[in-house]
């Protein structure tokens, strides 16, 4: 028999029981560190060493935390469904679970790509990318991230991809960024969609859905149960 297909929205708020800092929480990184100076092409232009070294922290980090029960409570879930995750987070938690189908909205921390051509993407060894590092056409090597102002490449395959769920479960994600904040509106009429985040989130614009006030872990597993327990 088919499966049913299960879009997962998902962003800093599944990797928060990691040890991983969300962006607009209180305490968050957009509080510590200014956008304009780490996370923009202009940035990059002004002062690369910062950008780097901020982004080299968030790289090393990865290395120190391991994925948490709701990420791995999206890989049970595939026993039963056709699981898609779109992810706004550029860790790999997801990956290490377990999780099969992973699509990076906003890039990936532990790749890195040449600054003249987008096409040459690189894993990279360590944690660390240092001035010097260069692509194979010799042009400094950046993080492989979506900075603000960029266009998010992969935004038309994840609306179309959000367009084929027969459910749609969004998980810790402040639904402040644009465009992946609009792709719940590719969801068709109809399609049960439900919101797991402890925060207050604004979900007037998302009709007919089920707002799971709960931290991700706990929410997620409940969500999995109940969606596991009606196959
Ligand atoms: N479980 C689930 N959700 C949580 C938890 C938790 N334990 N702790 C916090 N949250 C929720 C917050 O309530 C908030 O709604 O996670 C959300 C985090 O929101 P943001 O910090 O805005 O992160 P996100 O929505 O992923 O940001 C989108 O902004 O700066 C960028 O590119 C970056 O991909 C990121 C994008």
């Amino acid at each position: 028999m088919l499966k049913k297909r299960i879009v997962v929205l998902s962003g800093a708020g599944i990797s928060a029981e990691s040890g991983i800092k969300t962006f607009r929480d209180s305490g968050g990184l957009w509080e510590e560190y200014d956008i304009m100076e780490v996370a923009t092409p202009e940035a990059w232009e002004r002062n690369r060493d910062l950008v780097l070294e901020f982004y080299n922290q968030r790289r090393k980090q990865l290395y120190e935390v391991e994925p948490n029960d709701a990420h791995y409570a999206l890989v049970e879930l595939e026993k039963a469904f056709d699981v898609h995750i779109i992810t706004q987070n550029v860790d790999d938690l997801h990956e290490r679970a377990g999780s099969s189908q992973v699509m990076h909205l906003h890039g990936e921390l532990k790749k890195v790509r040449s600054s003249v051509d987008e096409s040459l993407i690189y894993d990279l060894d360590g944690w660390e990318l240092k001035a010097g590092d260069k692509c194979e056409k010799g042009s400094q090597l950046r993080p492989h991230i979506v900075w603000f102002g960029e266009p998010v490449e992969m935004i038309p395959a994840a609306a179309e991809l959000s367009g084929t769920a027969d459910i749609y479960v969004i998980i810790g994600t402040s639904l402040n960024v644009y465009p992946a904040a609009g792709l719940v509106s590719y969801v068709l009429p109809g399609t049960p969609i439900y919101l797991i985040d402890p925060g207050e989130i604004n979900v007037g614009y998302i009709p007919g859905v089920r707002f799971i006030k709960e931290r991700a872990g706990t929410g997620t597993r409940q969500l999995v149960k109940e969606l596991m327990g009606e196959v």
